[in-house]
């Protein structure tokens, strides 16, 4: 399958065209406003709603980000979808799903723009100076039919400079540059594709940690790693193991820090 479209803009520069509903599978369901995909596609998780169930919508009234965080955008300006996954693998391969996630937003949206890279655990960044353009939330949830994950991602798409929550974010159409819009719709086809192509290199132990390392940028940075109480670990990040965990070298130390363990990790060296 192709790459979403950029097309050319042929609306004044703040049109934000809603989701196509006919260009989308009868799966996915668009809904003009929710509190929170996750939180909906949990609720339907537990309801007895099989893999591949979808919810995208077009404004979320909170949204949720990592470690209770808000994740706000504006009204048609983001793409916020959660799609239900029932992974058929053990445990322990399951703390690969959000960095695999990473890898397929990396993907889709290297196909628009350029310099996308992937910050550890799953941030996707763009450009030298790194602006964060996606942030993806990952949940188990417990269903009667067993254990399941809620996969959630939210990119910036058409936001301009004023409405990012910080200076360090950015969206597509920022990087794109004027005179581009992107096709919302065409673009979550192509993440929903991806994550179904994508999917079983979860179960691919050394293709997913080399696949992944290969596009984070966080590796080889030097890196300020801040942790539960104050915590802090400083030295530079050199690889990911085979749990998903970041190596940091400190001292002459390997540490390693799981994703569920770390408050922040910023690169120091930018
Ligand atoms: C983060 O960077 O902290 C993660 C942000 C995840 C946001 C997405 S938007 C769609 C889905 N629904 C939510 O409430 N959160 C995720």
């Amino acid at each position: 399958m192709s790459g979403a479209n950029l097309v050319p803009m042929t609306e004044k520069p703040d049109a934000r065209p809603p989701l196509d509903h006919s260009a989308l599978a009868d799966s996915v369901e668009v809904l003009d406003r929710a509190e929170s995909t996750n939180s909906l596609v949990t609720e339907r998780a537990r309801a007895g709603a099989p893999a591949g169930t979808v919810v995208v919508a077009e404004w979320q009234t909170s949204g949720r980000g990592r470690l209770d965080r808000v994740w706000a955008v504006p009204d048609r300006a983001a793409l916020t979808f959660s799609v239900l996954l029932r992974p058929e693998v053990p445990a322990e391969r399951w703390p690969w799903l959000p960095l695999l996630a990473g890898l397929v937003v990396d993907e889709a949206l290297g196909e628009l723009i350029g310099g996308v890279g992937l910050k550890w655990p799953n941030d996707v960044l763009v450009g030298e100076a790194q602006r964060k353009i996606c942030g993806i939330l990952v949940e188990r949830v417990e269903t009667p039919q067993g254990p399941a994950a809620v996969l959630g991602i939210g990119i910036n798409v058409h936001q301009d400079a004023d409405e990012l929550p910080t200076t360090t974010a950015t969206s597509v159409r920022l990087e794109a540059g004027e005179g581009a819009l992107v096709d919302r719709t065409a673009l979550l086809n192509r993440l929903l594709a991806l994550i179904e192509e994508r999917l079983p290199l979860l179960a691919d132990a050394d293709g997913l940690r080399a696949a992944y390392a290969r596009r984070c940028v966080t590796i080889g940075r030097q890196v300020r790693v801040e942790l539960p109480a104050d915590r802090r670990l400083l030295g530079r990040a050199v690889d990911v193991d085979e749990h998903g965990r970041l190596v940091v070298e400190a001292d002459g130390t390997r540490h390693v820090v799981g994703a569920g363990d770390v408050i922040h990790v910023r690169a120091t060296d930018l």
